[in-house]
């Protein structure tokens, strides 16, 4: 188990990071103390801030000497308690900004070899100053950090046509808890030799060792985008409408989002300059992005013949595409908005679960109904991915009805909706991690078999237990 620092401990891992690189006063460490929802609220008596891989290693190889914690940080814009420190003070907090250089853009091999503390949108623009793209794109991606996006094995509006972060990795380097640098950093689409050693870290949330870098594939940019929303009557119209896409358009369709009325009302209501163009009155909402490399491919005919055709058969009540970028952008943002809308219209209770993606309108309909039964001060405000089967099962606290009361019963709810997801053939994680939240849960239901392998590397990777402990897995005392 690991140990609270002794004095020398910390005297000497700051004397590693040199001046500038620790912070240890108080208003200095309080934003790396609760977590994006403020679920957590923690302690510590150090955040490092390595500039260096270097700095990293002799950082851990301390850490793991004296048995002391530490606890890896992105851009804290985690949405499970993954990066904040434990209440006991005892946990190092290592905070990866100022590891953010990008060391190589290849365009030719379309690869990028970038730093962990660069943001994800400092990715994105690196990519396309080589004329390339990097597809992976969230709503905070101007805060969030490409290391944590690969700890949590990050999703967001792309993942239909390009993958969630794993999908985008060709190599890493990581800093193992013993301090040794495992150096991962291959530019190569085939690799044979063995086990694929640095999937191991993705996704595992900072706990089998920590990422320093990684080499990122880069597509061709889109020269040719069509962008529509749509207004249906069902999650089973918008499944039939999906695979007709997918029909006409193969892989190019990047996005297809799924918003129920109630979460474009509250954006129209509570984020300024967020307005829907469509009929107020359908009872579900699209967001639907075709992209192409092709300046020729002529989307937006293909996406107007396949809407036309939908709606002669009763798939679409009502559509625009847009005709212009500011339109394009407007949708977008009415899309991105729902979270922040849904966090001012009150309480709310989230589950990132994923199903099978023809199983999604099950999930919804006996999903809603489980609110009904067990949340009746809550309504269902589910929305997401729908083209990767992965929805925010969100419910909202009914205007005027008691917070506290409401999440409360959120505890009934959460094992039931899981319940349901597993019956579906889902996972209780998609896109968000598990982080402290979720590790009962995935202690509880992961196969028992899965779950002891699980177990296994993390006592190969980090036997004393020091990466970010009660994350992802909890361990016996
Ligand atoms: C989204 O898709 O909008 C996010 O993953 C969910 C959220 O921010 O609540
Ligand atoms: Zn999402």
């Amino acid at each position: 188990m690991p140990r609270r620092p002794e004095p020398h401990t910390l005297a000497e891992l700051k004397e590693t990071v040199g001046a500038g690189g620790w912070l240890e006063e108080p208003e200095d460490l309080a934003p790396y103390l609760t977590d994006f929802r403020r679920l957590y609220r923690g302690a510590t008596p150090l955040v490092l801030l390595p500039r260096d891989t270097d700095q990293v290693a002799r950082s851990l190889s301390i850490c793991s000497r004296d048995g002391v914690a530490v606890v890896p940080c992105g851009g804290n814009t985690g949405y499970c308690g993954g990066a904040t420190p434990d209440e006991s003070g005892s946990q190092i907090v290592l905070s990866m900004r100022r590891m953010n250089r990008v060391r190589r853009v290849d365009a030719a091999d379309h690869s990028m070899i970038i730093e962990a503390g660069a943001t994800l949108a400092e990715a994105q623009t690196a990519a396309e100053s080589a004329d390339r793209l990097f597809p992976l794109s969230l709503g905070s991606e101007g805060t969030a950090q490409i290391g944590g996006n690969l700890s949590t094995n990050a999703g967001g509006t792309a993942v239909l046509r390009y993958g969630m972060m794993r999908d985008l990795v060709l190599g890493l380097e990581v800093v193992l808890a013993d301090g040794r640098v495992l150096k991962a950093l291959r530019n190569l689409r085939k690799d044979n030799t063995g086990y694929d050693v640095k999937s191991l870290f993705i996704g595992a949330e900072g706990t089998l060792g920590v990422i320093t870098a990684a080499c990122l594939k880069l597509f061709p940019r889109p020269a040719d985008t069509a962008t529509a929303l749509v207004g249906t009557a069902s999650p089973r119209a918008a499944l039939a409408l999906l695979g007709r896409l997918r029909t006409a358009a193969g892989d190019q369709i990047s996005t297809f989002e799924i918003m129920p009325r109630i979460a474009v009302e509250l954006t129209a209501r509570y984020v300024p300059g967020v307005a829907n163009p469509l009929d107020m009155g359908c009872e579900w909402y699209l967001l639907i992005e075709l992209t192409s490399p092709n300046a020729r491919a002529q989307l937006s005919a293909l996406l107007a013949q396949e809407l036309e055709q939908a709606a002669a058969d009763g798939l679409v009540a009502d559509a625009m595409i847009a005709a212009s970028i500011a339109q394009s952008q407007a949708m977008w943002k009415l899309r991105e908005s729902v979270p922040e809308a849904q966090r001012r219209y009150g309480a709310s209770l989230k589950h990132d679960v994923s199903v099978p993606v023809s199983a999604i309108p099950r999930l919804i309909e006996e999903g809603a109904a489980l609110v009904r039964r067990l949340v009746p001060d809550g309504e269902s405000i589910g929305y997401g991915h729908l083209g990767d089967g992965n929805l925010h099962f969100n419910v909202s606290q009914r205007p005027g009805t008691d917070a506290e009361a409401f999440l409360r019963r959120g505890r009934d709810l959460e094992p039931a909706v899981f319940d349901l997801v597993e019956s579906l053939g889902g996972s209780i994680s998609a896109e968000h991690g598990i982080g402290r939240l979720k590790a009962a849960e995935l202690a509880h239901r992961t196969d028992p078999v899965e779950l002891a392998v699980m177990h296994s590397l993390k006592r190969a990777l980090d036997p004393q237990g020091i990466l970010n402990p009660g994350k992802t897995l909890i361990l016996e005392a």
